[in-house]
């Protein structure tokens, strides 16, 4: 009998053999780069189970190139890049990597935060620049957290773990979710800090978009580690031009890997490669719930981490 096969897209932290049974064949693009779209098409075709990253886009369109799939193990807590119903209609489970990345995605938020408000990416270039020409009282001063207000937009598991790390920083937190915490409108603008923590879907794509920022308060700190569609790219630009914001802190980008390039040229934005999760430990983690979810799923079990329902076929 032929062997069950995985597709996986990226390299991984882990082998994926570490993992998985013999019983199962592997086809991996092994690298760090972007699997181009044809390629993925291409190699789907035998899959019985398919490994993607976020920059991998899971539709209509490769789950009829792979008409043996079982599985969606996304490696990534979000799934926003696959076409979830799509997959249901034509039983195929879909999986995500939860709780593991909670602490390093917030870490990385308070990064950003501390980053901004104490400026170093401006002392680090003034460094290197060799423009540094020994402490100044005026020189790059930024701002205390103590006693300011720390906005977060989606109280799930990072959420709240980046509201833990605020009560060491002294900063005051309001949330805003779909399960309770104030309105938008009040986060909006209370906020000193607005730190964004929801899920992308229909509902919050370009939730904060010109009159959101507009609403915010003058020189606000805007951090987005979630995904980037979630702020109006272009908005945000035209906010920080107008000097609305003191500054904005990003992750993650509407266009991903593309940046807009209205955002490159400014020192007042610190701009990282979707790097929330990327801790040795936290990608081990990742890659091995997602390689056991395949395991299961190819073994005829259930997976245990489903983020839809299939009936047996
Ligand atoms: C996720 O898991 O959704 C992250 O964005 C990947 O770091």
């Amino acid at each position: 009998m032929e062997k069950p096969l995985v597709f996986i897209t990226r390299r991984l932290a882990l082998a994926p053999h570490a993992v998985l049974g013999t019983g199962i064949e592997v086809d991996q693009h092994d690298e760090d780069t972007l699997l181009p779209r044809d390629e993925l098409l291409r190699r789907v075709r035998q899959a019985t189970a398919l490994l993607p990253v976020p920059g991998d886009r899971v539709d209509k369109e490769v789950l009829e190139a792979a008409p043996r799939l079982r599985i969606v193990a996304n490696h990534a807590v979000g799934y926003d890049n696959v076409d979830v119903p799509a997959c249901t209609a034509r039983a195929v489970w879909v999986t995500n990597t939860p709780g593991v990345l909670t602490d390093a995605t917030a870490d990385l938020a308070w990064a950003l935060i501390l980053a901004l408000a104490r400026r170093l990416r401006e002392g680090e270039a003034m460094i290197r620049s060799g423009a540094f020409r020994g402490w100044a009282p005026t020189m790059l001063l930024g701002r205390d957290l103590r006693g300011r207000t720390l906005g977060i937009l989606g109280y799930g598991r990072i959420g709240r773990a980046v509201a833990r790390r605020a009560e060491g920083f002294g900063m005051r937190v309001l949330f805003s979710s779909r399960g309770g915490g104030v309105a938008l409108e009040e986060l909006l603008e209370q906020s000193d800090v607005l730190s964004i923590h929801c899920p992308l879907n229909a509902n919050t794509r370009h939730l904060i978009g010109g009159a959101e920022l507009l609403r915010m308060k003058r020189g606000a700190l805007l951090i987005n580690t979630a995904r980037g569609p979630i702020v109006d790219e272009a908005a945000l630009v035209a906010a920080l031009r107008k000097g609305h914001l003191g500054g904005a802190g990003l992750d993650v980008f509407e266009e991903e890997p593309a940046v807009h390039p209205g955002l490159l040229s400014r020192d007042d934005v610190v701009l990282l490669p979707h790097l929330g999760s990327a801790t040795v430990e936290t990608r081990e983690s990742m890659a091995r719930i997602a390689l056991e979810q395949v395991e299961r799923v190819l073994r005829g079990e259930r997976p245990s981490t489903p983020v839809n329902e299939v009936s047996a076929r």
